[in-house]
């Protein structure tokens, strides 16, 4: 019964019962995938911020354990990250044992500084440093570590935030207790007056040998659809310092949904051929992160998503991120439907005979950029005629746009920022656009032209609402493949 609530999500990660917001210390090790998660232990409400644990072992199927670190003496612990200490350099590991180490914010009122905390037990139990904290600017904002290990030189690195000076700090340690500046990184042309969770990660460029640095960062407002957002940056990096190659007022958005927010990538991955860096998000927005209509538990996670990086040669030579689904998800999918054709009626009809009903599933489409739009409804109230749940992907060629409109989708009245349409640019490739789209219980994402761009949204539809039904003209082919949930 656990998993079985109305908008239970039954493919993304959601905690049994609380709060959740971003994802937190996500790393491998030894067999196990680590997501903590910033949790209150004690409510549906952000608060008493602690490190919530859930672990897998193929990055699907997720196990809720007991909570990781907990807030004490009025310090929360606010987002952060881990890293596995394999050459035992904070001398935290005893016996042999490699000591997992989280770096995390310590808030207090007023102040905000660098925290550690270790594992001997696979992150099971933790124990928090007794020289706390490790960085302190006296700061009221100065939050959100992620710590990684350089190779070439031999030396952790840390990129951390000034939030509301919009500001990326780099430091460097030889054994992550003792920590030293080594260069700032800001962007005047941000739009967000608030730069939260930032990460600084190697992505490989497709069809080269080259590797380029991608900066993440979280946009606590001015995001692409309202609200909270992130976007990128891609450059070179040599240990110390990041250099922006983006052009200037190219604001390059990771997500153009209103619900992709903090989302960071693993630590030690084990090495794959040249796969991308893996990221997680938490699927909100801080404009209403507080109010979505779920109960008992509140928030989900993404899918995780593999990065990586597209060489494009116009207007001038640039890179641009490329994210889909971790293949790890396939064995969720089953083939329930395929279709090729370009009469929709026909197609929308067959739909019916075969009683096709969507609750959990993967739509893959095709499509001709023709003049009129071209789209799908998915969550769809059955027995209202046009005015019941629906939310609406389409394709709109004269903008070159993908979107998603959710301003029927279900429940949309709990907070008035929720409600709406949100766009993504997106060009045809010889003249044809290809849409990944991942519908759950209560959230949609649609990944245009192999990951090109992103739209993650929230939806809360009426638990009956499970019609698809597909409009307009240039639709080329269909393949519907059913997700199975991932909670037993
Ligand atoms: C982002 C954030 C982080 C902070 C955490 C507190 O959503 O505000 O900057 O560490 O949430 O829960």
């Amino acid at each position: 019964t656990t998993y079985k609530q109305p908008y239970r999500p039954q493919y993304h990660f959601s905690a049994r019962a609380n709060w959740i917001n971003d994802p937190n210390g996500l790393v491998y090790y030894d067999g196990e995938y680590h997501l903590f998660y910033q949790y209150n232990p004690f409510g549906i409400h952000w608060g008493h911020m602690t490190w919530g644990h859930a672990i897998s072992r193929d990055l699907v199927h997720w196990q809720e354990l007991p909570p990781a670190i907990a807030e004490e003496n009025s310090t929360m612990i606010f987002s952060g990250s881990c890293v596995v200490d394999k050459a035992n350099t904070s001398g935290f590991g005893q016996d042999g044992r490699v000591p997992m180490v989280a770096i995390y914010t310590g808030a207090q009122p007023g102040n905000q500084s660098q925290h550690l905390a270790y594992s001997l037990d696979k992150g099971r139990s933790w124990i928090k440093y007794t020289g706390n904290p490790v960085i302190d600017l006296k700061q009221k904002d100065f939050r959100d570590p992620k710590v990684f290990w350089y190779e070439p030189a031999k030396h952790w690195v840390m990129i951390v935030s000034l939030p509301t000076d919009k500001k990326a700090l780099f430091y460097k340690s030889s054994n992550l207790k003792d920590w030293t500046k080594a260069s700032e990184f800001t962007a005047p042309d941000s739009p967000a007056t608030i730069w939260e969770c930032p990460d600084l990660v190697e992505v490989p460029v497709d069809g080269t040998m080259e590797r380029k640095w991608v900066l993440l960062l979280s946009m606590g407002n001015n995001g692409p659809a309202g609200g909270s957002g992130m976007q990128y940056y891609v450059g070179r990096f040599n240990g110390s310092a990041f250099v922006n190659e983006s052009k200037p007022g190219e604001v390059r958005f990771v997500d153009w949904g209103k619900d992709y927010y903090a989302a960071v990538t693993f630590n030690n991955l084990p090495r794959r051929g040249n796969r991308g860096a893996i990221s997680i998000s938490w699927m909100n927005n801080l404009q209403y992160a507080n109010d979505i209509p779920t109960s008992p538990f509140r928030g989900a996670m993404s899918l995780p998503r593999e990065l990586r990086l597209a060489k494009v040669p116009t207007p001038a030579t640039h890179y641009e991120l490329r994210q889909l689904p971790i293949q790890e998800l396939k064995p969720l999918l089953s083939t329930s439907f395929q279709w090729t054709g370009t009469d929709v009626a026909q197609l929308n009809e067959s739909i019916l005979n075969n009683g096709l009903l969507g609750d959990t599933y993967c739509l893959q489409l095709e499509l001709e950029a023709t003049k009129t739009g071209v789209g799908v409804r998915v969550k769809k109230e059955e027995a209202s005629k046009g005015k019941g749940d629906e939310t609406v992907i389409g394709y709109d060629p004269s903008r070159q746009q993908v979107y998603v409109d959710r301003s029927r989708s279900g429940n949309v009245s709990f907070k008035k920022e929720f409600p709406g349409r949100f766009t993504a640019p997106l060009k045809p490739q010889n003249g044809r656009i290809s849409l990944q789209i991942w519908v759950d219980r209560s959230s949609v994402e649609v990944f245009g032209n192999d990951g090109e761009v992103t739209l993650t949204n929230q939806i809360f539809p009426k638990p009956t609402s499970k019609g698809i039904e597909f409009f307009g003209e240039g639709l080329r082919s269909v393949l519907i493949r059913s997700v199975e949930p991932i909670w037993k």
